[in-house]
């Protein structure tokens, strides 16, 4: 683990918190790695009875760290290169095949990957202070970590398309009207809240759990989505209007 993804087991619950407050919690490979390893560990682990990801700071993850991008771009856009292969893609593969009760302790920010990966989670706790912002379709990029299919699935078409395309912000009170989170705390009852219903998740049947989360969605339609999704996202980060928005951001 670099230090920058914090692993803590106890009582069946296996915390893991992004800790690069500095850089808003955004990913980085050596990041995606080490979760990658944290939850295919956690699957086989029968120790681990549920996960709590969680950031430290005031912001949850400002996404793919686009500096991170910009170094590894050449081995990413590369036609030959297996996407199974790629550290992002194999943390989504963990993720949208995770069979242990995953939640999310949500607060602050959340860009891109930061709000697509609560898609994957069985229970999202939200402190009021989110943000929660789709900038892919402005980035010349498109929707990633199955969210082409999950996210109209969760609040239907109009209003998935809207939040990406208009560039819109979605906060507390309207995360939990649409269905995105369980439950709306203040910052400080975050951490305890998470822990709550973690110890629930964590008290329940394995095998029952993992039938639920296999009944309620088919993994391996959902890994083909996140994968074609993989494909284009991946010719889109050398269209122009991609190379631009990056450049703008790596220029500031
Ligand atoms: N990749 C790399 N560094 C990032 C980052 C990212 N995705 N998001 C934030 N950072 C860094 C900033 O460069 C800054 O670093 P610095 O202090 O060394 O200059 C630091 O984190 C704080 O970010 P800042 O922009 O000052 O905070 P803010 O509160 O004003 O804005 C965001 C927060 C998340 C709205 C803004 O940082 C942002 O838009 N980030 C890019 C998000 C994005 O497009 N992600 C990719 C989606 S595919």
């Amino acid at each position: 683990m670099s230090g920058e993804i914090i692993s803590e087991l106890d009582k069946g619950i296996l915390r893991l918190t992004l800790n690069r407050p500095e850089k808003k919690n955004a990913l980085t490979r050596k990041m995606y790695t080490d979760l990658t390893e944290a939850l295919t560990g956690a699957q086989t682990d029968e120790a681990v009875r549920c996960v709590v990801l969680a950031a430290n700071g005031a912001d949850f993850c400002a996404g793919n760290d686009i500096v991170d991008f910009a170094e590894g771009a050449q081995a990413f856009t590369a036609e030959d290169v297996d996407i199974e292969t790629l550290p992002v893609f194999r943390f989504l593969k963990a993720l949208t095949f995770f069979e242990k009760p995953l939640v999310c302790a949500l607060q602050g920010q959340a860009v891109g990957v930061g709000v697509t990966l609560l898609l994957h989670c069985d229970l999202v706790v939200a402190a009021d202070t989110i943000s929660l912002s789709l900038p892919f379709l402005k980035l010349g990029l498109i929707p990633e970590a199955g969210s082409t299919v999950l996210l109209p699935q969760r609040i239907g078409h109009a209003r998935a398309f809207g939040w990406m395309a208009l560039g819109e912000k979605i906060a507390a009170a309207d995360a939990l009207r649409l269905g995105l989170v369980n439950r709306v705390v203040t910052p400080d009852a975050l951490a305890a809240a998470a822990l709550e219903v973690a110890t629930i998740a964590a008290s329940l049947s394995p095998s029952s759990v993992r039938y639920t989360k296999g009944l309620m969605r088919d993994a391996e339609s959902l890994w083909a989505v996140v994968k074609e999704e993989g494909r284009i996202f991946r010719q889109q980060l050398n269209s122009p209007e991609a190379r631009a928005a990056f450049a703008a951001f790596l220029s500031r």
